[in-house]
């Protein structure tokens, strides 16, 4: 089958690389910003479009673009018997309308600029509106992947809201505790080797078995230190006190509200 992927940013670049190295026959990459698609066409050994040029016959259009731009993009591509397919784990299948075949491919990973990314092992969910786009979406993504799964679309917006707060928040929140050791000249990458094996371990045992600390052993002298030390930034102590808060009863400890703040 012959792809086109529409699309230069981060995930545009490691399906683009994952589909050449599933040996596909990538006949081009299109986009808006010719330093951007001929970067990455030449990375991929095949060609450049414009979205503004007439494109040529393929069975599979990949769009790979920003969620708000997915609808437009979609509706400035002619109707052809291509299947289309977006990435986004958050969009509907009426975003590529009024194309009849439509489909979802979306890889279950942070994709950040680097190296191209060994997809054997990251999880794609695929859905599609006709038994066509199904067949088509689940060839391709079993071609890369062997962890591809079919959710509609009300179970994908679960899982995106799952893989926020699960991947997410934690990152987040290891930004703003490294940003209080920066403010004291101590080095944030102290806690690095804990945060990584916290994923080892919660994958390993399970993230309820993996979990330690002062709210799980149901600590509140410890806790209540914390949070003197926290009284610089608001927020982040009352998100300390909230989430504590949420520790502490599924352990079973009571908090007697004092940190439900
Ligand atoms: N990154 C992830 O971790 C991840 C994982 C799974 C799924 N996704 C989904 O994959 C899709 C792409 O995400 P990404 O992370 O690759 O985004 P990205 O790196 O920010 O790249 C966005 C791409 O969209 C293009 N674009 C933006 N607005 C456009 C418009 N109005 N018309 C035409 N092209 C436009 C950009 O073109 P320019 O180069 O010209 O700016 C760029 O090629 C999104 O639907 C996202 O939800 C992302």
């Amino acid at each position: 089958m012959k792809i086109l992927l529409v699309g230069t940013g981060r995930v545009a670049f490691h399906l683009g690389h994952a589909m050449v190295g599933a040996n596909h026959h990538l006949i081009g990459v299109v986009g808006r910003n010719t330093e951007h698609t001929d970067r990455l066409s030449k990375a991929l050994g095949t060609v450049s479009f414009s979205l503004k040029e007439a494109l040529p016959q393929t069975d599979i259009i990949l769009i790979a673009v920003s969620d708000d731009a997915i609808a437009d993009v979609a509706l400035n591509i002619p109707i052809s018997d291509a299947v289309l397919i977006h990435t986004s784990g958050a969009s509907d299948l009426d975003k590529l309308l009024p194309h009849p075949d439509r489909a979802v491919l979306w890889p279950l990973m942070s994709l950040s600029p680097g190296e191209p990314m060994d997809f054997k092992h990251v999880p794609i969910v695929v859905d599609g509106n006709t038994d066509r786009a199904r067949q088509v979406v689940r060839y391709l993504a079993e071609s890369l992947s062997v962890q591809v799964s079919e959710l509609n679309h009300q179970q994908r917006e679960l899982v995106h809201a799952a893989a926020a707060i699960s991947l997410n928040f934690p990152l987040h929140l290891l930004a703003r505790a490294q940003d209080l050791l920066k403010d004291q000249n101590i080095d944030p990458a102290i806690l690095l080797p804990s945060f990584l094996a916290m994923a080892q371990k919660a994958t390993a045992i399970g993230a309820s078995e993996a979990l330690t600390g002062p709210a799980r052993r149901g600590d509140l002298g410890t806790i209540h230190h914390h949070l003197d030390r926290l009284t610089a930034d608001a927020e982040l102590r009352a998100a300390y006190a909230r989430l504590s808060s949420m520790i502490l009863r599924a352990y079973g400890h009571p908090d007697h509200g004092h940190t439900d703040v």
